[in-house]
C-alpha cells in the first residue's frame, strides 16, 4: 500500500520538493462514476469498520477486512470507487509516532549488502510519512551522505567532529534537500582515522551514545535515528550499537548470505551485556532479492529459519531504480517514487513502524 500518491508524483529524476504524505485521496473526475443518491451513503458508512472514516485510525487489519467480500453494501461501482478513496488516504495517513525515540542501528559487516541503501531509503520513508529522521553516517565512505544529497566536503562539520572532538551533533546536522523532515550528520573522509584516534580514549564506546542522548533532549528532536555503519565491526560500529536501541541487519539473497552475521551477533551480545542492556537485533531484511532464482529462495528459506519473525515479510527485489538514485543524490522515494524499489522500502518502513519496538526496548531506559 503505497504513501505516495500517484497523480501527484514527479518523473524519475525530478528533484522538486517531496510532498508525498498529504492529499485529499480524491477519485479523479473522470473515473468516478455519477454520485449514488445520498440515502445509500448511510449504508455505505455502517459497512465499513468503526473507524475507516478517520484514516489516521486505521490499521493494517482494518483495511483488509473492507472488502466486497466481507460487506455486500461495498459491491456496487461508487462503494468501490469510495472503498478505493478511503484506503488510499489511509496508506497516505501517516504512520504512528512511537511513543519514544527509535534508534536503529543499519549493520552487517559484509559488504554491499545494502545497509546504506537501507538506511536512506527507510528513512525517507518514515519522513514522508510525517515523522522525524536523523540519519548518522558512521561509515568513511559517506555513501549515505551521498545518497541524500548532503555535502561532505572535508572541512565541514561531520561525524568524526561529534565523535572525537565532542562536538555537539546540532552543529553537524544538515537538513536533506527535498525531504521534508529529514537530517543527515554526514561523513567525510576524516573518519577514517577515527577508530585509531580513539582508541586508548575513556568511553571510547560511548561517544555517539552521549552525542544522540544531548541531540534528543534538546530541541532538535527525531522520532527515528538511523544510523549507518561501515562493513566492519570496529569502533565505529560500536559506538552505534551502544547508541541504538535496535539492531536492523540487511542480507542480501545470495551465496554466503549469513556468512559474518554469527560475528555480529556476537558483536551485539558483548555489548549488550558489557554496555548497552536493551539492545536487541529486532529486525531483518532480506535485500536485493531475485525472485527467478532457486538461489535467493533458498536463502530466503534459511534465514527466516534462524531469525523467525524477525524478518520482515516485506522483501526488497533487486532493482535498477534503487541502484540508480545514488547517483543522482537522491533516495530511490524522490528518484522514482513510483517504482517498485520505492515501494517495498515504502512497505518495510510501514511494517517496522506497525509493529513497534519491543517490549524490551519500551522498557529501556531512554
Ligand atoms: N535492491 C537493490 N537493487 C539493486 N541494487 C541495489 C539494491 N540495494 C542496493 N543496491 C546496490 O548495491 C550496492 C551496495 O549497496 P549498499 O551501498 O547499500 O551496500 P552497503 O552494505 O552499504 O555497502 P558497504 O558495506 O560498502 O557500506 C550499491 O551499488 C547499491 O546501489
Ligand atoms: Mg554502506
Amino acid at each position: 500500500m503505497s504513501n505516495v500518491s500517484r497523480e501527484t508524483l514527479p518523473a524519475p529524476g525530478h528533484r522538486g520538493r517531496f510532498v508525498a504524505t498529504q492529499g485529499s485521496g480524491n477519485v479523479s473526475r473522470e473515473t468516478l462514476p455519477t454520485p449514488a443518491p445520498p440515502r445509500t451513503l448511510p449504508a455505505l458508512a455502517a459497512a465499513l469498520p468503526p473507524g475507516a472514516g478517520s484514516a489516521d485510525r486505521l490499521t493494517a487489519p482494518d483495511r483488509r477486512e473492507i472488502s466486497p467480500e466481507t460487506s455486500p453494501y461495498l459491491d456496487s461501482p461508487i462503494a468501490r470507487a469510495a472503498m478505493s478513496a478511503v484506503r488510499d488516504r489511509a496508506a497516505r495517513a501517516g504512520l504512528p509516532r512511537p511513543r519514544r525515540p527509535r534508534v536503529l542501528v543499519v549493520a552487517n559487516q559484509k559488504g554491499g549488502v545494502g545497509k546504506t541503501t537501507t538506511a536512506v531509503n527507510l528513512a525517507a520513508a518514515w519522513a514522508a510519512a510525517g515523522l522525524r529522521v536523523l540519519v548518522v553516517d558512521l561509515d568513511p565512505q559517506g555513501n549515505a551522505s551521498t545518497a541524500l544529497g548532503v555535502d561532505r566536503t572535508v572541512d565541514l562539520p561531520s561525524t568524526y567532529d561529534v565523535l572525537v572532538e565532542g562536538r555537539p551533533l546540532r552543529e553537524v546536522v544538515r537538513s536533506v534537500p527535498d525531504v521534508p523532515r529529514l537530517t543527515c550528520a554526514p561523513a567525510t573522509m576524516d573518519l577514517a582515522g577515527a577508530e585509531i584516534e580513539l582508541v586508548g580514549r575513556p568511553e571510547r564506546e560511548l561517544q555517539l551514545r552521549r552525542a544522540l542522548t544531548a541531540y534528543g533532549d534538546g530541541e532538535a528532536s527525531y522520532d527515528y535515528a538511523v544510523l549507518d555503519c561501515p562493513p566492519s565491526l570496529g569502533l565505529l560500529t560500536v559506538n552505534a550499537l551502544s547508541a541504538a536501541g535496535e539492531v536492523l541487519i540487511p542480507i542480501q539473497c545470495e551465496y554466503y548470505a549469513l556468512e559474518g552475521v554469527t560475528a555480529l551477533a556476537a558483536s551485539v551480545e558483548r555489548v549488550r551485556r558489557a554496555l548497552n542492556p536493551r539492545l536487541e537485533i529486532s529486525t531483518v531484511l532480506l535485500t536485493m532479492y531475485d525472485g527467478r532464482t532457486r538461489l535467493a529462495e533458498q536463502v530466503a528459506e534459511e534465514v527466516r529459519r534462524h531469525f523467525g519473525d524477525r524478518v520482515l515479510r516485506t522483501v526488497v527485489g533487486r532493482s535498477v531504480r534503487i541502484a540508480e538514485a545514488p547517483s543522482y543524490g537522491q533516495t530511490v522515494l524522490t528518484y522514482d517514487p513510483r517504482s517498485r524499489g520505492a515501494q517495498a522500502y515504502i512497505d518495510a518502513a510501514r511494517e517496522i513502524a506497525l509493529r513497534g519496538p519491543s517490549a524490551t526496548f519500551e522498557e529501556g531506559d531512554r
